[in-house]
């Protein structure tokens, strides 16, 4: 499979946080990628910008080693890693005064595309915006990029959004979820809108539900001060997986465009019943599996936080009517593995006795790990004795079916050249962003109420048994969580 790059126009990228975790890992490597597959041209140029005195030999020595740890093919390819350290630039600058600004207003060519890329604690979004526009370096096109966590609560997105808005018009701003940069996620849309095969079927008349779960199986890691604050809710449902939902949920847009998706994303986010306490289940891990426990990975012996989260929505109109969504994800569960399983509804007449328990048609778009599609099909057991029936799945991987060569790419390499193109259809535009934090803040507040504990659940599982009671009362039963 041959991919087709088209270059993006020359750009100014200043990354404020430029020597921190995410920019070692994932922004340079993810540049890098683009001009290796030849999307970034010759006369772009990346800014690094922290707090420390730094020399540009100083940053590009920075940059080899992050590249030699967490991109191989920067070791393949002598001649491209020169080429992009060459583009590299720093600059140290206080964020928090007025040292370094002037500096930065110099450096910035006033022909190319300018982008700021904010990787830094959001407390300080709004302190950054207001000093590129003061010192009149925020041009009226140039586009600013944070990442979350973007506000806590609804009240707290509204005002971020609020300081962001007075610098910023909201088409500069690009909002990043990850999850909207992986491929497989993007393939949501191609699969749904793409294909006449399945829109037809994508509604209360034949789907029985949909499961979306999104698996870890990492813990905390090192990230305990932030998580115990957060939670799977705030971490990962108000986010990634409701971005999921709504693409699997939202109307086919007349157009992919920026406004178009983004419009239909929000009617989905609205169309949310409000959450109830009832219909959610909170999990915390134990220890096992040799790992701590949640509790002692973020050393907090009454912490109340939940490490894991299934939860029970309706999507209240007209093509959902009636259709459970059951979400849920965790950490130190039994695999990594995030799918979106649409089950079926059976035939509406039996003419074969075993049909009254066959298994409902399936269709599991896996996301990660090996992407691909299954769909859950059945057929004539063969052999003379009888009609039996027996299920089949019909699978297809991406990788596999791509061929050679293929290569799903990071998602920052998407969405960093999404940000320099100007197309903001992978980013959640600020309305977007409030209601889902809106969706969110009764049930955590339903919660923080109730002062109840998460129950706890064994480390290399499925969560607790309250989770799996979600879907047993209602007759159902999740997709086993494997790798
Ligand atoms: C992040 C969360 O946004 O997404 C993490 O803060 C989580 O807690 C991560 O581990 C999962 O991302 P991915 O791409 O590994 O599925």
């Amino acid at each position: 499979m041959v991919s087709r790059v088209i270059p993006v126009n020359p750009f100014d990228l200043v990354i404020f946080g430029a020597t921190g975790d995410l920019s070692r890992r994932k922004l340079l490597p993810a540049l890098f990628r683009r001009m290796l597959d030849g999307q970034m041209p010759i006369e772009a140029r990346i800014i690094g910008v922290a707090r420390s005195k730094m020399s540009g030999k100083d940053f590009q020595g920075f940059v080899r080693e992050a590249l030699a740890e967490f991109e191989p093919e920067a070791a393949k390819a002598p001649e491209v890693l020169e080429a992009f350290l060459a583009a590299l630039d720093y600059l140290a600058v206080d964020v928090k005064g007025d040292a370094g600004w002037a500096a930065l207003g110099k450096k910035l060519r006033p022909d190319v595309v300018r982008a700021f890329y904010l990787s830094v604690g959001p407390s300080l979004f709004g302190e950054i915006a207001t000093r590129l526009s003061r010192h009149g370096i925020a041009t009226p096109d140039s586009r600013i990029v944070v990442e979350k966590p973007l506000g806590h609560d609804r009240a707290s997105a509204e005002a971020l959004n609020a300081q962001l808005g007075k610098c910023f018009a909201e088409r500069q701003v690009y909002r990043i979820d990850h999850y909207l940069g992986k491929e497989t996620v993007q393939n949501l849309m191609a699969l749904r809108f793409a294909n006449a095969l399945f829109e037809p079927l994508w509604n209360s008349h034949y789907i029985d539900h949909v499961q979306i779960t999104v698996a870890e199986s990492i813990g905390v890691e090192g990230r305990g001060a932030y998580y115990d604050h957060s939670g799977a809710l705030r971490d990962m449902v108000q986010n990634h997986i409701m971005q999921l939902l709504c693409l699997t949920a939202m109307e086919p847009p007349a157009k992919f465009n920026a406004d178009f998706v983004r419009d239909e994303k929000l009617k989905v986010i609205r169309a949310l019943e409000p959450l109830r306490p009832e219909d959610s289940v909170r999990g915390q891990y134990r220890a096992g599996g040799g790992g701590a426990s949640y509790l002692e990975h973020v050393g907090n012996p009454e912490s109340h936080t939940e490490s894991f989260v299934a939860l029970k929505v309706a999507v209240d109109n007209w093509r959902w009517a009636g259709v459970p969504f059951y979400l849920r994800t965790g950490k130190r569960l039994r695999a990594r593995m995030s799918e979106i399983v649409v089950v079926f509804k059976r035939p509406p007449h039996a003419i074969f006795p075993e049909m009254a328990t066959q298994a409902p048609n399936e269709l599991v778009i896996r996301l990660q790990p090996d992407e691909g599609i299954t769909l859950h099909m059945t057929i004539k057991e063969p052999g003379p004795g009888g009609m039996r029936l027996t299920e089949v799945p019909l699978d297809m991987s991406f990788a596999e079916a791509l061929g050679e060569g293929h290569r799903a790419p990071d998602a920052y390499e998407r969405l960093l050249m999404d940000v320099i193109r100007g197309d903001q259809t992978l980013f959640m535009r600020g309305d977007e962003l409030e209601e889902a934090w809106g969706w969110v803040d009764p049930l955590e507040a339903a919660w923080e109420e109730s002062n109840e504990k998460p129950k706890p659940y064994d480390a290399g599982g499925s969560g607790p048994e309250d989770a799996l009671a979600l879907l047993h009362r209602d007759g159902r039963k999740w997709r086993e969580i494997e790798s």
